[in-house]
């Protein structure tokens, strides 16, 4: 079906960068753009059907390129403990935090997993975000790591959003395993990492490079057992300390390093020579009360993309908002709202290796955008949260209409 889309602006993120159309038009055929450009220079022709956008600025569809949103369990009362004074890391260390989560989620069905998932998901969705990640990593085990994988699939089968999923067994110790941090890792490349990429439920690999995760020579050996399987791989780090786990992940040409407060321009110099994308991830920092800056200006002057994420998790960002990650990332880091823009669309398409098909809108690529009833594309970054009123169309597709 070919359908033409007028009366509208639009961000393209066309050739790489952010730029912008006036006076746009958009011609969607069969799921994908098939041309866009000026209205004025809109290819003479019958359009099988005409949308009237109404002045509206396109954007593509958000793309939310780091989140653990399916879980089990509530970690509410850990957030009223950080308050009182409590650390991440004393909470971990007292068996909370991310091996509450664990617990909780290995006892949930999968049913039950899902429906926390599809509630998480669906917020989301009804902000503009039309591709979405999620990690495993609350099961730790082959058959958690299966369920929790498992529901991130139905996800994308049940929702009308692009989901990838993140093999993420390598986040922390499971407590069957404490002491013996090198055993897990050789279970993880053994057994976990090859079922779950035989059954076809992993679409990337990460791990959690820091003291309370795994130390950088373990992070290798799970980007070695990734790499021989051919899947591409991701890295939480430098998020608590600098243990240049971002330098590692660029040797092994990772999608993307993430959170990276603690990083130096070494690590920002190997990750603008692999290409990797640097995930900033605004609502960890914000709600962890950290204090130390991602190197925002080294990664601009070195041209390392950077992207923008929820990391929707249950301990460090229960953030249901992208685009409050959007003011964050501005407020907090001094993105501007352009690159934050840049940031949830095409440098998250490149976070996900989704770049040739995804994060702009470019003839060839799907058709997956956002109508904003807005007055100019910062405002996207500008409102703090709330509903702004929007079309968001999916593959051509009009998905929600308000
Ligand atoms: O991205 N850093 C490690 N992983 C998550 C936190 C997970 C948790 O606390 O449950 C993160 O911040
Ligand atoms: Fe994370």
């Amino acid at each position: 079906m070919q359908r033409l889309w007028l009366n509208c602006h639009a961000a393209t993120m066309a050739g790489g960068r952010y730029s912008i159309i006036e006076d746009a038009a958009l011609v969607s055929r069969d799921g994908l753009i098939e041309w866009i450009g000026p209205r004025a220079q809109l290819p003479a022709g019958e359009y099988a059907e005409s949308h009237d956008l109404d002045g509206a600025w396109l954007t593509p569809g958000l793309i939310d390129c780091h989140t653990h949103l399916v879980f089990g369990g509530d970690r509410s009362g850990e957030f009223e403990q950080r308050l009182e004074g409590a650390s991440y890391a004393e909470i971990a260390a007292a068996g909370g935090g991310i091996a509450s989560t664990v617990r909780a989620t290995r006892e949930a069905s999968e049913g039950e997993l899902l429906s926390g998932a599809l509630q998480r998901a669906r917020q989301l969705l009804s902000e503009g975000v039309t591709t979405l990640e999620v990690k495993s990593g609350y099961g730790l085990n082959l058959a958690a790591e299966r369920k929790m994988l498992r529901v991130v699939r139905l996800l994308g089968e049940m929702l009308p959003l692009t989901v990838r999923s993140t093999c993420l067994a390598a986040h922390a110790l499971p407590p069957e395993f404490a002491g013996r941090a090198d055993a897990y890792i050789d279970q993880v490349c053994r057994e976990i990492l090859p079922e779950l990429a035989g059954e076809g439920l992993v679409d990337a690999v990460d791990a959690f490079c820091e003291h309370l995760g795994f130390s950088p020579a373990q992070v290798e050996r799970v980007f070695q057992t990734a790499t021989a399987l051919g899947l591409p791989v991701k890295l939480h780090a430098e998020q608590l300390s600098s243990l240049h786990g971002s330098s590692l992940a660029a040797r092994y040409r990772a999608l993307s390093a993430d959170h990276l407060e603690y990083m130096d321009e070494s690590d920002v110099i190997a990750m603008a020579a692999a290409g990797t994308v640097a995930v900033l991830l605004p609502g960890a920092f914000y709600l962890l009360r950290e204090t130390r800056l991602p190197p925002i200006d080294a990664l601009r002057r070195h041209g390392v993309a950077m992207a923008v994420a929820s990391d929707l998790n249950p301990g460090t960002s229960p953030a249901l908002s992208l685009r409050l990650m959007l003011n964050m990332a501005c407020t907090a880091f001094r993105l501007t709202p352009e690159e934050a823009l840049a940031g949830v669309t095409l440098h998250a398409a490149r976070a996900l290796g989704l770049h040739a098909s995804h994060g702009s809108l470019e003839p060839g690529k799907v058709a997956d955008f956002v109508a904003w009833q807005i007055q100019r594309p910062a405002e996207l970054a500008y409102w703090l949260g709330g509903d702004l009123p929007k079309r968001v169309i999916r593959h051509g597709e009009e998905i929600t209409h308000g």
